[in-house]
């Protein structure tokens, strides 16, 4: 299968990449080094497979209309559209920037979709869409959307648009929800990355809200295992759908920071913050519906996964 994946020098474009160059998917690759976080980051991520004779990489920013004149962009049957600016923070500085990727820039894909008959688009969304819902565990068609960022907000108008295009033009579009992802690779952003690097640089990390906020963290392995599922999968329906790829399972901030040292064997210095506007106080995730029609079983423990990850960062930083 020939498949477009954006984003794919990021988190979890370059692993899913990786792993379908693995099983012999021809892969075309799209990402503008959005400065989120450092360029050298994300060529770090590409240089595995950059080279690999299935892999092409193409330069561009999705919501740039020339980039889909590339000569490059042949014969593709299934987009993943993981392509953001991502981070629920900043979104809230800057919100036209985020709907400008984040939804404009969806749409452009969809356009490109559209015009060239590719009939699958899997769209990373996010829990976040789920909001302020207290109703918690969230399921995906009966839990009302409360976004509370300017990121969540633009994931929504990304997902109504492709259910805008499922309607019109008979694409299936599949969007998932995922839920704090981690694992090697994980955004520099992202509490785990920053409380690993904080510990072992022996300085003081912060928990916003008293450590009393609790997610439900998504090992890196088991999303992709959901994200293969989407994009072979024939059990899913045609049209739009939605489907949580979660774990089921709460850590609180504390217990986090708790695994953490008992890992590396350090003792963390903390200082506690007010909560942040946009941030959600708990996430959790309904995946009956993954798992009856994904055949989604995430197997990765929060323990198992934190030391993959410690093993990733002392490698990678040389400790
Ligand atoms: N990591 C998580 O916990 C999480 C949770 C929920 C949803 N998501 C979504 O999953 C997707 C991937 O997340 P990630 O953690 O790998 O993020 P990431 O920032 O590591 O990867 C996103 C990639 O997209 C690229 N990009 C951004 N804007 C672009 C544009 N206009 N044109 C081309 N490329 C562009 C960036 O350079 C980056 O390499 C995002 O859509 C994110 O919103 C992630």
């Amino acid at each position: 299968m020939t498949i477009l994946i954006t984003g794919v020098a990021g988190f979890i474009g370059s692993n899913l990449a990786e792993t379908l160059l693995l099983e012999g998917h021809q892969i075309i690759g799209i990402d503008n080094f959005d400065p989120f976080y450092n360029k050298q980051i994300k060529l770090n991520n590409l240089s595995s497979f950059i080279h690999h004779p299935l892999f092409t990489f193409i330069e561009g920013d999705i919501c740039d209309a020339e980039l889909y004149t590339n000569t490059k962009l042949l014969n593709i049957q299934c987009i993943v559209h993981l392509a953001a600016k991502a981070g629920v923070r900043p979104s809230i500085d800057v919100p036209e920037k985020y709907f400008t990727a984040n939804a404009n820039g969806t749409i452009l894909l969809l356009e490109f979709a559209k015009h060239n008959n590719i009939k699958k688009f899997v769209f990373a969304s996010s829990s976040s869409v789920y909001g302020k819902n207290s109703n918690s565990p969230w399921q995906e068609d009966s839990t009302e959307l409360m976004p509370i960022s300017p990121y969540a907000a633009s994931k929504i108008a990304a997902e109504t648009i492709g259910k805008v295009y499922a309607h019109l033009y008979n694409i299936n579009f599949i969007a998932l929800r995922f839920f704090t992802v981690y694992g090697p690779r994980q955004r520099p952003d992202l509490a785990i990355h920053k409380f690993f690097k904080q510990i072992y640089n022996e300085e003081i990390i912060e928990l916003y809200g008293k450590g009393d906020t609790y997610r439900d963290y998504t090992f890196i392995d088991d999303i992709l295992k959901g994200l293969n599922a989407a994009i072979f999968s024939t059990t899913i329906s045609d049209g739009f759908n939605t489907f949580n790829l979660g774990n089921c399972y709460q850590v609180s901030l504390a217990n986090l920071v708790q695994h953490i040292e008992k890992i590396t064997g350090i003792k963390a210095k903390l200082n506690y913050l007010n909560e942040q506007p946009g941030d959600v106080k708990a996430t959790c995730a309904d995946i009956n519906k993954s798992k009856n029609i994904l055949n989604y079983n995430p197997q990765t423990s929060i323990t198992d996964g934190l030391m993959a990850f410690n093993t990733w960062f002392k490698k990678t930083n040389n400790l």
